[in-house]
Order: structure tokens, then sequence, then C-alpha cells
């Protein structure tokens, strides 16, 4: 099986790469600054380097938020054919912390209270409502550079009239006190690989090691990690990292990366976190590849002419579609048996061995 890391090419991508070439036949890193996207009246089309880009069985795909709508472009054109941990709409999900707090609160997922406003003049009318400190924060900040602490009216409101010359969107958040301290969760399927309880320096608030925080290794509690696996869920990541604030309350949800620095969190926890992403890709793609192949199986029959009516009895080579402890059987054979939901029918079952006869 093939694999194709699409990325900018940061130490991350190429740990996951590394990773992922113990478990792919193939792994070709795709630098997303030189894909270009065309879209028509005939289609999507992908060109790498000038060249259609090739079929890849699995494509995992990250990047910054200036990039949002060219993965979502690629991730559209392949959507069908490879198989991809995030969809396409999550890389615009993703990248706009508006529309993971949107997606948070469809899910009833908590996290601190949040304004979403569209002008200054009405975020003024909120300033003298909330209690103080509060946080202002741009919705594509990363690393902690857009988040913005204001501990007076008088501080948020000259805040936002800086904001307002930069013409910006923003999001108002109510603070929580935690002693500046934050917990990072790696997500990977449903389960939470790696988590890091992080605390900021000094007398800083943000807890992101780019600002200056220090990391070390916590075991979350069943239902942080719950927390955890629903907000990757929310916004349709299978990997991702979590942020998380822990309040009086309980655990609130603040962000949600598709694209997580694995350096930090790694040497901190002492977790192969790109040796766990490769293996679910890889157990993933095998999964996704035979669910194709089965499709195939059936159509293929269907091309021979092996339809129901013929009186013969037919044979099919497959393997079996269970649906939690069902066995549902592929549609050509309800087309050659002709069953009716009415009729009983008998069944006959041994181990390695299953018949099914009208009665
Ligand atoms: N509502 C909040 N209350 C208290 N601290 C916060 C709040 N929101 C963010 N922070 C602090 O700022 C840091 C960065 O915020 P976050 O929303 O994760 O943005 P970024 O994308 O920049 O990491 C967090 O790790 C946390 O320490
Ligand atoms: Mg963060």
């Amino acid at each position: 099986m093939k694999a194709a890391l699409m990325s900018l090419g940061s130490k991350s991508s190429l740990m996951t790469m590394e990773s992922m070439r113990k478990y792919f036949d193939a792994v070709d890193s795709v630098n997303i600054k030189n894909v270009e996207v065309t879209l028509g009246s005939k289609g999507l089309s992908i060109l790498y380097d000038g060249k259609p880009l090739q079929k890849y069985d699995c494509i995992y795909a990250k990047g910054s938020f200036r990039y949002a709508p060219l993965l979502r472009s690629i991730t559209t054109a392949f959507y069908d054919t490879a198989y991809m941990p995030i969809k396409p709409n999550t890389f615009t999900i993703g990248h706009d912390k508006l529309l993971t707090h949107l997606a948070l609160q469809y899910y009833k997922i908590p996290m601190p209270n949040t304004y979403i406003l569209s002008t200054v003049s009405a975020a003024k009318k909120i300033l003298g409502k909330v209690k103080y400190p509060i946080i202002l924060k741009f919705p594509q900040g990363t690393q902690g550079k857009g988040v913005m602490f204001a501990d007076s009216f008088a501080a948020a409101s000259s805040m936002l009239d800086a904001i307002e010359t930069l013409k910006q969107p923003f999001l108002i958040q109510e603070y929580v006190e935690t002693g500046g301290s934050d917990i990072r969760a790696i997500v990977v399927g449903d389960k939470v690989v790696a988590a890091m309880k992080r605390k900021a320096a000094g007398e800083e608030k943000r807890a992101n090691i780019h600002a200056g925080g220090k990391g070390e290794p916590i075991v979350l509690d069943a239902h942080t990690k719950k927390i955890a696996v629903n907000t990757a869920k929310s916004i349709g990541a299978e990997i991702c990292a979590v942020d998380i604030l822990e309040t009086a309350k309980g655990p609130a949800v603040i962000e949600a990366n598709i694209s997580p620095g694995l350096q930090g969190i790694t040497a901190i926890t002492k977790i192969d976190i790109a040796d766990k992403i490769a293996k679910y890709l890889y157990e993933k793609t095998k999964e996704f590849s035979e669910k194709g192949k089965k499709t195939e199986t059936t159509k293929m029959f269907t091309d021979l002419g092996v339809s129901a009516g013929n009186g013969e009895e037919q044979q099919i080579v497959t393997n079996l579609d269970f649906r939690s402890e069902r066995i549902l059987l592929p549609k050509i054979i309800t087309k050659l048996a002709k069953f009716d939901e009415k009729e009983d029918v008998v069944i006959k079952a041994k181990e390695g061995k299953v018949s099914l006869e009208k009665y």
C-alpha cells in the first residue's frame, strides 16, 4: 500500500513520515506549496510539480490555516479513492476557532463561555457585562500568538480598538483561572494516545510550549479522555490535538489542532506518537481498501452477468461484512436467492459453514 504525507515539511511531519515507512510499502512526501488545484466543468484536478498527482491508498494532509482551502480541495478530489484521516471540511473548521466552537456547541462538548461578534461596537456592549479578566482571540491564531489577556474593561476596550484597525474577526472568551496551566491530549482514532499538562512560564497566562510553557506527562481520567475524543469527532478529525482547561465544573475545551507539533509532547511523554499515528493510518487504510475490494467483487459478478434468475447455483468468494455481531450478506446474494421478507427460512450453521434455505 502506498501513502502520501502532504505537509509543509515540518519536523513533526518528517517524524510521522519515517514511522509511516515502517508500515506502508511506500510513502511519498508531498509539499503542499507545490500543489495546484484546477476547478472546472470537467472536474477537479490536482497537479503536483505540474504533473497529475498519482493515486495513493492513504493521504494524510496537514498544514497551517493559510492552506486550509487548498487542503480541503485536495482531500475532496481524493475522497473516494484514498483513506484520509481528516475530512475535507475539517480543514476549514479545524483552522478556525469560531467554527470549532460552533461544532463543540453542537455536540454539547463543554467549553468556556464564548462570544462571537461581528463588530467592535457590539463587542464593547459585551465588555460592560462580563466578569474580568477576559480573553480575546483571533480565530486563526496558533502557538498562543492570537490570544490576548485583558484584566479590565479599559484594557479590553483598547485592545478591541487595536483589533478594529486590523480588520480581523475575533472572539471574546471567559477567562478560566487554572494558574496558567492547560492539558494537551493527542487523539488518534477513538483513543487519547498521549497527554501532557502544560504550565505557563512565570507571569505568562498562555501555556503553549512556544510561549515558554513547560510540560509534564499526565494520565487523563476517562471523562476527560472522552471529551477529547468527542472533540476530535465533532470536527471530523481522526488525528488531532485537543487543548483543555481544568475548571471547577470539569474539563472545558479551548482548541482542536489538526496539525499538532509532535516533538515537544513526544519528548515529554516519551511515547512514540508518530508510530501510533502511522500504525493507525496503516490499519485504517487496509480497512478502507478491503471495503473497496468488496464493492469491486460485487461489481465484477454483476459485470460477469451473475444476475438473479438463471436458476443455477452461483458462487462468490468474498470476505464477510460484520455489523456488530451480525453478518450482512452482499446485495448480489439477496438478488440471487430472491427471498421474501415474509417467508420463513431454515438457517443451518456449524463452525466454518452456513446455509440458508426456504422453509
Ligand atoms: N479561556 C481561557 N482561559 C484561560 N486561559 C486560556 C483561555 N484560552 C486560552 N488560554 C491560554 O492560552 C493558550 C492558547 O490558547 P489556545 O486557544 O489553545 O490558542 P492557540 O491556538 O494559540 O494555542 C492556552 O493553552 C491557555 O493556556
Ligand atoms: Mg492551543
